[in-house]
């Protein structure tokens, strides 16, 4: 029998997670087995599970964030060898999901671990920063803004330039440095649409959040911080004291129904909202705002060009400090913590951090 592993598979369509055994994958050309040391979750392993969206095939496993140590080298791969520490954006493929104990990763999506860093930061990194990336710089969708690393990409904040985002202390929304007063494993985070507005040369960074969290998100890199709470209006009046030039970007990374009408309507015109979700605004003809539903998978062909050349550079943004981590909270149990973590996201009980979990913990 070929070497056997656990892995926590959704049973069927919107049926139970289950722990069962399977046979640990060989690396495919351009591939990489990586045993998993660290996974994070994220709101669209609750959703799938929730509604069946995205998958054909069960048993699946789920899971995007991947952090842990290269067992074998796939034909084709020169840049890792076996035994390096990994970060890497998984699929919803069995082979290539997060949710098990040996995994295969994509080579051009996987990035070397910086020595600075443990495998439960690196594993809140793939999909938050892959969506913040998409959501920026992606030409088809997204907000189409040149990435600060190619010719004519901005790295100068000037103040005519601002940018509101939409959940600052969201996963997606996030990435500084934080009071770590809310969690039991605080560690330095920041907010990746946040970290890469500066990085692109925005100013003002406006950002809301919840009350609580307005020192994490400030330290993140917003330069100015909002309420979430504060109606459409309240809001429009707020940042027309911080700024009278015209808002062209607003990243809304909550995306729901109530979030998207308050980002369409600080937009100015020929502005883009960039969305995490499907969108419930709806363009209007002549004023020439754009709506962007944008998607964080380097996997899908639409994204696969910028995910590599990003991809490339994750481990020096990394060890730079320029792109930094979530903070994390650890659940126990291995892969069966992934069930309760996933249900306290799912009520809305986890602010401002990202639930990680120990496949190798699993019994
Ligand atoms: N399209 C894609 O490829 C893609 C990829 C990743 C995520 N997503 C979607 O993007 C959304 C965010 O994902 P995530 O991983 O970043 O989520 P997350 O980190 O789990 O989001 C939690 C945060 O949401 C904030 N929040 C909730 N409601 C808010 C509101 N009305 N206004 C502002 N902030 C609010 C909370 O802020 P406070 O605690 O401060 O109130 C909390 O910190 C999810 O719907 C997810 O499914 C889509």
């Amino acid at each position: 029998m070929s070497p056997q592993q656990k892995a926590l598979f959704l049973a069927k369509k919107q049926g139970n997670f289950e722990i069962r055994s399977r046979s640990i994958p060989s690396p495919g050309t351009g591939q990489l087995l990586v045993k998993v040391q660290s996974t994070a979750l994220n709101p669209v392993d609750y959703k799938i599970k929730e509604t069946g969206m995205f998958l054909t095939h069960y048993p699946a496993i789920l899971g995007s964030d991947i952090a842990g140590i290269v067992e074998e080298v796939g034909e084709g791969v020169e840049n890792f060898c076996k035994g390096d520490n990994v970060l890497a954006h998984g699929t919803f493929t069995n082979d290539l999901a997060a949710f098990q104990q040996y995994t295969l990763t994509v080579a051009s999506f996987t990035a070397k671990i910086p020595s600075n860093l443990s495998f439960d930061s690196a594993a809140t990194v793939p999909l938050g920063l892959d969506t913040a990336l998409t959501g920026m710089y992606g030409k088809h969708n997204g907000a189409g803004i040149t990435p600060p690393w190619e010719e004519g990409g901005s790295h100068d904040n000037t103040p005519d330039k601002p940018i509101v985002i939409i959940g600052g202390s969201s996963s997606v929304g996030s990435y500084g440095e934080q009071s770590g007063t809310r969690l039991s494993n605080p560690h330095p985070n920041r907010i990746a649409a946040i970290q890469l507005a500066r990085l692109s040369g925005f100013y003002p960074v406006i950002a809301t959040a919840s009350a609580y969290n307005e020192r994490l998100v400030r330290n993140y890199g917003a330069t100015h911080f909002f309420d979430r709470h504060l109606s459409g209006s309240q809001l429009k009046e707020a940042i027309s004291r911080v700024t009278d030039k015209p808002i062209g970007v607003v990243y809304d990374a909550i995306s729901l129904p109530e979030t998207q009408p308050i980002g369409w309507g600080l937009l100015a015109k020929n502005g883009v909202l960039v969305l995490t979700l499907s969108p419930s605004v709806k363009e209007d003809e002549g004023k020439g705002r754009k709506v962007i539903s944008t998607s964080g998978s380097p996997h899908s062909p639409q994204n696969k060009e910028l995910g590599r050349n990003a991809w490339a550079m994750v481990e020096e943004w990394l060890s730079e400090g320029d792109i930094q981590p979530n903070k994390y909270e650890v659940l126990p149990d291995g892969l069966e913590g992934i069930i309760e973590g996933l249900a306290r996201m799912k009520n809305g009980e986890v602010s401002g951090t990202k639930l990680v979990a120990h496949p190798q913990e699993t019994w």
